[in-house]
């Protein structure tokens, strides 16, 4: 009962992409652009042609956008999964004391994960309901059926997300165990049974046990899912040629998820260190192989208690992800481990280690993809990464302080990254904040453009020493820069945005091979799609957070959970960006954060305040007057 994503307006978008781009390029460059963009939507131009060749689109299509976005957002990436594409979630740190407990931790999140993917088989998951903004609407659920069921193929122009989906095809019933670099097939129903937390402990031990057998070693096949994807396409297709490397890979790809059993990664159990092992492994020497990058879900458990999940993005958004890891979590909280200390009596076959016949040129590729994934990797413990990593919790206030001066937390924590960027850089940058479009059919992101003229305004005002501007005028500028956040939100939170429009003229444009319109090879639009800010909000209800890398070489990853009295960061970069740094960028989110908070202090008596309803109204007018404010 879904509706279909709408196509906004060509005009209503054409007019918002200049009032996005007006503040972010030199002016020389924005009269091109403008010049360009009216020509592109004058009456009977190229534009209108694309509009409604869209529309005509969306009537065929369950959402209109979905595979040009795809396509766009994941598959045609070229750049390696790990901390270019991959989120993770990282766990709280464990304490296992020995290696029995290890198991024990990894045979109850299994049996966990389990009973989440059969409630998922049966179709007993509830229905998720939109919450903040426009709170209430119901939200299409299919990215949840594909946490277990896809896999992503990697291809040498284009990758291919592959989705079991087909009742002829029986459901997956096995997950792999990778540990020490080898693969191991785990079936967790046998006989028709399923099998008990003590039988996959059991199980575990097996492997655990087979994987130290020193004579039995296979070269770390899993290396070469972190490599770039033309390049695991090219190793992929050579493995394929042995009927042996094509089992293996088949049981990987029919897995339920992977399973990785890390050794000790031997550094202080930091929350930015345990990041960072969670988005690369630590590089070849350490777990980098003992990774399937591909599969969506990799539950990571270390023996030292470094714990979380590995995320293939393609299949699903973050908000997916950390439902599911709740679920898993609190089950592991609320259901005690039904482990008795005796090993399972039940006789079951050994767990099978995955077999691969390597050619002198696999073993070729398998040390180049080594070599890329270490060069992530720089001095210190002697071993960090180019990724540049802090997570910090900011203990002052949360969204109950936010809410109370009556702003949507989310625009206000937007705002202060935007004035903690302009902070370190004395400019602004293209930002890509998600906005989930799940009340669509099929739905699944677009982009709320942060970087408002507003927001400059505001910042503007904030950083000038100089400048004469009272604080009620701060105030009120603050005002300005929130209501144009929150006004963008609710545009894009109901398929209103420009970025999935502007990407769909595009496709279509290539579709009916025509020329790229010049308003895409225009330097403009392709300022507009590096995002050197890149932003998502990911609140999570246990402990835990969530972490991705920057999305271009000179830019920040900012993932943010807000919760009642504090607001988790994590903030990613890479060292070899000479402007850029995660540290001095935490230090300024926390300066802005209480620099804000004064402000409102200070202002709370002087100023009127906005009420939300008043915003969402407005919103509501500008969505039915086709965007015209
Ligand atoms: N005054 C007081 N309270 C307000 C308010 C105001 N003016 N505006 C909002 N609030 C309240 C909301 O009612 C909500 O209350 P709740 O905590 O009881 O639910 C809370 O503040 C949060 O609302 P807000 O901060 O406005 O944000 P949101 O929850 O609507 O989230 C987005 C905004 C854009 C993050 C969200 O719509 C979204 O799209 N999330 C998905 C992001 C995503 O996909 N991430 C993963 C990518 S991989």
């Amino acid at each position: 009962g879904l509706l279909k994503l709408p196509v906004p307006a060509l005009q209503q978008t054409l007019d918002m992409y200049l009032r996005c781009m007006r503040h972010l390029v030199s002016e020389e460059q924005f009269r091109r652009t403008k010049d360009i963009t009216e020509k592109f939507g004058a009456p009977g131009g190229l534009g209108e042609l694309l509009q409604e060749k869209l529309l005509e689109r969306k009537e065929t299509k369950d959402n209109w956008v979905y595979d040009y976005w795809l396509e766009d957002m994941y598959l045609n990436n070229r750049l390696a999964l790990p901390v270019n594409s991959s989120p993770v979630m990282v766990f709280p740190n464990q304490n296992f004391r020995a290696q029995s407990d290890t198991l024990r931790f990894a045979a109850h999140l299994i049996s966990g994960v389990l009973e989440y993917k059969y409630l998922l088989d049966g179709h007993a998951l509830p229905v998720d309901y939109a919450r903040g903004q426009l709170a209430g609407t119901p939200l299409c659920m299919e990215q949840y059926y594909r946490l277990f069921t896809s896999y992503r193929l990697p291809g040498s122009k284009t990758d291919t997300l592959v989705a079991q989906e087909s009742s002829v095809m029986p459901e997956p019933e096995h997950v792999i165990v990778a540990c020490k670099n080898q693969f191991f097939v785990l079936d967790v129903v046998i006989n028709f049974r399923r099998l008990s937390e003590k039988d996959l402990y059991t199980q575990l031990q097996k492997i655990k046990r087979m994987a130290d057998s020193e004579e039995e070693q296979l070269p770390p096949i899993g290396l070469l899912t972190s490599d770039g994807r033309t390049e695991w396409a090219e190793a992929r297709s050579i493995l394929v040629k042995d009927s042996t490397n094509r089992d293996s890979l088949d049981m990987i790809e029919r897995s339920v998820c992977v399973v990785c059993l890390d050794e000790s990664c031997g550094i202080e159990p930091s929350a930015t260190n345990r990041a960072m092992m969670m988005l690369h492994g630590g590089g070849a020497d350490r777990s980098g192989g003992n990774r399937w990058y591909d599969k969506p879900l990799q539950f990571v458990v270390g023996a030292d208690g470094c714990c979380g999940v590995v995320c293939e993005h393609s299949p699903f958004e973050g908000i997916v992800l950390v439902q599911c890891t709740e679920y898993v979590l609190k089950y592991m909280r609320n259901s005690p481990s039904k482990l008795v200390r005796a090993d399972s009596v039940s006789e079951l076959p050994a767990p099978r280690r995955l077999r691969w016949k390597c050619s002198p040129k696999i073993q070729e590729l398998l040390t180049a993809s080594a070599d890329k994934l270490q060069r992530q990797i720089n001095k210190q413990y002697l071993l960090v990464r180019n990724l540049d990593m802090n997570v910090h919790k900011f203990n002052s206030y949360g969204k109950d302080f936010i809410k109370k001066q009556k702003m949507s937390p989310d625009a206000y924590i937007q705002v202060a990254l935007q004035f903690a960027f302009y902070k370190c850089h004395r400019r602004p940058v293209p930002t890509y904040e998600s906005a989930s479009i799940r009340r669509f059919h099929q739905g699944r992101v677009d982009n709320i453009r942060s970087s408002t003229a507003e927001a400059l305004v505001f910042v503007k005002s904030m950083t000038d020493k100089n400048s004469s501007v009272t604080d009620a005028e701060k105030m009120e500028k603050l005002w300005h820069a929130i209501r144009a956040q929150t006004h963008y939100t609710i545009l894009a939170i109901t398929g209103m945005a420009i970025d999935n429009h502007l990407l769909g003229l595009r496709e279509i444009a290539k579709e009916l091979n025509l020329e790229k319109p010049e308003i895409f090879t225009d330097e403009t639009y392709i300022i507009s799609n590096q995002f050197i800010l890149s932003t998502s909000q990911v609140p999570t209800t246990v402990e835990m957070f969530c972490c991705y890398g920057p999305v271009v070489p000179n830019g920040y990853g900012v993932c943010y959970n807000p919760q009642s009295d504090h607001i988790i960061f994590s903030v990613s970069s890479f060292h070899d960006s000479p402007g850029t740094s995660s540290d001095m960028f935490v230090k300024a989110i926390v300066a802005c954060l209480r620099e804000m908070q004064d402000l409102c202090r200070i202002s709370n008596t002087q100023v009127k305040p906005h009420t939300s309803t008043e915003s969402m109204e407005d919103v509501s007018q500008t969505v039915k007057n086709g965007g015209k404010t």
